[in-house]
């Protein structure tokens, strides 16, 4: 896609890979940009930077507060969007969250994530394929997880949740993809963000472990993923071997990541 001008919606953009994202789409891409967060004033924080940056005469950028996974303020503000700044090409469906635990976690909780990391880019898609297909173009970026393509160590709504992110991304792109519309799935393993610095979850010990990545340096790597309408966007290439041993020999994998997980209880201590 050609980034410059176009109008771009990033969501989780007060913070982490959603921040970075939404500069390097307005500094670097040229990009029309709406930073939209549940942190309302996270997200004005991140385009007021922004703005600051690029100076008078850059592309317009402004900020939303909304909970992304309330359909009602998604379809205000995609309208509102439309109306002031034009069609819109790029969404970002970035905004996440992290349950640590499993199975025995409340139902209450399993619903938020369900809701934040799957149903939030279900309702967006919900209102823009129809648009886009009837301009014949648009593109979603779904920021997913390595834990999507392999599992996330200690939090099962995790890896449930960002598993189905994944297949949505792909069903989309093979559903919608001859009328138009482009999607990208960005699975990074571990990035240093609030996220990550949470606290000392099995999780966070097993991303940490593997090696963190700037989000500064995860958005440049988006941004050329999206120019190039590339699907599967993998800041770490190593995710890529990852996920085949894990399709040739599921048994050994599993194998593998139980050993992983001992030492990494050792390594977190009681
Ligand atoms: N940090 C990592 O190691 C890592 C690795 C793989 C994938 N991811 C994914 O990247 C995305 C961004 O994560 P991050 O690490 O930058 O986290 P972060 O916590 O720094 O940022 C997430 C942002 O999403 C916002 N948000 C949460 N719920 C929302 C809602 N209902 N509506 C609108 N905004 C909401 C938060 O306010 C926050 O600003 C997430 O989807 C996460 O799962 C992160």
């Amino acid at each position: 896609m050609k980034l410059s001008g176009a109008v771009c919606v990033v969501t989780g953009a007060a913070s982490g890979i959603g921040r970075a994202l939404a500069q390097a789409l307005a500094c670097d891409g040229g990009s029309v940009v709406v930073a939209a967060d549940i942190n309302a004033d996270g997200a004005e924080t991140a385009a007021a930077e922004i703005r600051s940056r690029l100076g008078s005469g850059g592309p317009q950028i402004v900020s939303a507060g909304i909970d992304i996974a309330d359909e009602a303020a998604v379809v205000s503000l995609i309208e509102n969007v439309e109306a002031n700044l034009g069609p819109i090409e790029l969404w970002c469906g970035n905004a996440g969250i992290a349950c640590p635990g499993g199975v025995e976690r409340p139902n209450e909780e399993w619903d938020q994530v369900w809701d934040v990391n799957l149903m939030a880019h279900v309702i967006a898609s919900r209102h823009l394929v129809p648009r886009w297909e009837k301009r014949g173009s648009g593109h979603l970026l779904i920021t997913a997880s390595a834990a999507g393509l392999l599992t996330g160590l200690g939090t099962a709504s995790y890896a449930v949740t960002k598993h189905a992110a994944v297949a949505l991304a792909e069903w989309i792109a093979i559903t919608h993809g001859d009328k138009g519309v482009r999607v990208s799935c960005l699975c990074p393993q571990g990035v240093r963000t609030p996220m990550t610095e949470a606290d000392s979850q099995l999780g966070v010990a097993q991303v940490e472990a593997l090696g963190l990545l700037e989000p500064e340096d995860v958005a440049a790597l988006t941004l050329e993923a999206l120019r190039n309408d590339q699907f599967l966007i993998l800041p770490h290439p190593e995710v890529a071997l990852y996920e085949q041993r894990r399709a040739g020999d599921r048994q050994r994998w599993l194998d593998g990541m139980r050993q992983m997980q001992r030492s990494l209880v050792k390594l977190s201590g009681p």
